[in-house]
């Protein structure tokens, strides 16, 4: 197989539909499951062939981010060549397209994107079991994303095991443009639900089959989050509010918010509504992905 001169990756932003959170662990974690699914969204990353590794960031959130070492994608990248040995490096562009340190799990999005691009790029036979144990290295979150379909995650979130693909469901996401810290979140934990909740095994029919089963599960860093930002209260409570909104809740630590719909059109016209409500905020409407990423 001739290898590619250029690849293009996309890299779904990742949407906690529930997250329980356990007991503190001696590594100072705290063990999670959380139901994970992608959005059609996300972010865009093209590769190419390089000596050296290098990342340059465009798109609307480029601001938001560093494009140095510590970049996930970056690490990933070089994480890849070393355990594979490849003597050459690549050149990584990408377009910020999800909210930096926002609770959609971009910058992981964007390591595993790298990390199934170079596959590509290098001509490697790398398969996703591999892939998926090199981004356990590179961060908890990340071996969820080489795949990008929906999923159970458990322990720090490394654990992943696959689940039914969902119903069609479409969705609202907001950001009222605030960045929150993870750390801090998981630092003001108090009382929650905990883990320990059986994996969803059967499919859902419809969306509204979906929301019966969420009604069951929370965000147990919705509480804290809001605590430390109370406009994620406000963003929480105006999803809530909009026509045709089945659930709403908020995703990872924050502090973007979503809401699930039954229609494209009422998605539209929800995502409209709040728009001309908070035209300050970020806010898109999107649908949950069906299938894996290539
Ligand atoms: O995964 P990440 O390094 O971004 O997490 C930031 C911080 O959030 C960790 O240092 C830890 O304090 C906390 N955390 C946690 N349990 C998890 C994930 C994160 O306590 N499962």
């Amino acid at each position: 197989m001739s290898a590619p001169e250029r690849v293009f990756v996309p890299a779904p932003a990742k949407v906690n539909l529930c997250l329980h959170v356990g007991e503190r662990r001696a590594d100072g974690y705290h063990d999670l499951e959380s139901f994970a699914a992608f959005a059609a969204y996300g972010d865009q990353l093209r590769l190419e062939h390089a000596e050296e590794f290098s990342l340059s960031v465009t798109g609307p959130f480029a601001a938001g981010l560093t494009a140095g070492d510590d970049n996930l994608a970056i690490r990933a990248a070089k994480t890849l060549a070393e355990r594979r040995q490849v003597r050459r490096g690549a050149s990584v562009t990408l377009e910020k397209r999800i909210p930096v340190a926002s609770g959609l799990g971009g910058g992981s999005a964007d390591a595993a994107a790298v990390l199934r691009g170079l596959v590509r790029l290098w001509t490697l036979d790398a398969d996703r079991e591999e892939l998926r144990e090199i981004a356990a290295s590179i961060g908890a979150d990340v071996p969820v994303c080489v795949d990008n379909a929906t999923a159970w995650m458990q322990g720090r979130g490394e654990r992943v095991t696959p689940l039914p693909s969902l119903p069609a469901v479409w969705l609202v996401l907001a950001n009222p443009r605030i960045a929150v810290s993870t750390g801090e979140v998981f630092a003001t934990l108090g009382k929650r639900r905990g883990i320990g909740l059986d994996c969803p095994r059967a499919p859902f029919a419809d969306a509204h089959e979906l929301v019966r089963f969420l009604k069951s599960t929370t965000n147990d860093l919705e509480l804290p989050a809001r605590a430390i930002a109370p406009v994620i209260g406000d963003t929480i409570e105006a999803i809530a509010g909009l026509p045709g909104v089945l659930f709403a809740r908020m995703s990872g630590s924050g502090a973007t918010c979503f809401g699930l719909f039954g229609s494209e059109a009422s998605a539209v016209e929800a995502a409209d509504c709040l728009r001309a409500r908070r035209p300050d905020w970020w806010v898109i409407q999107t649908v949950l992905r069906a299938e894996q990423s290539k």
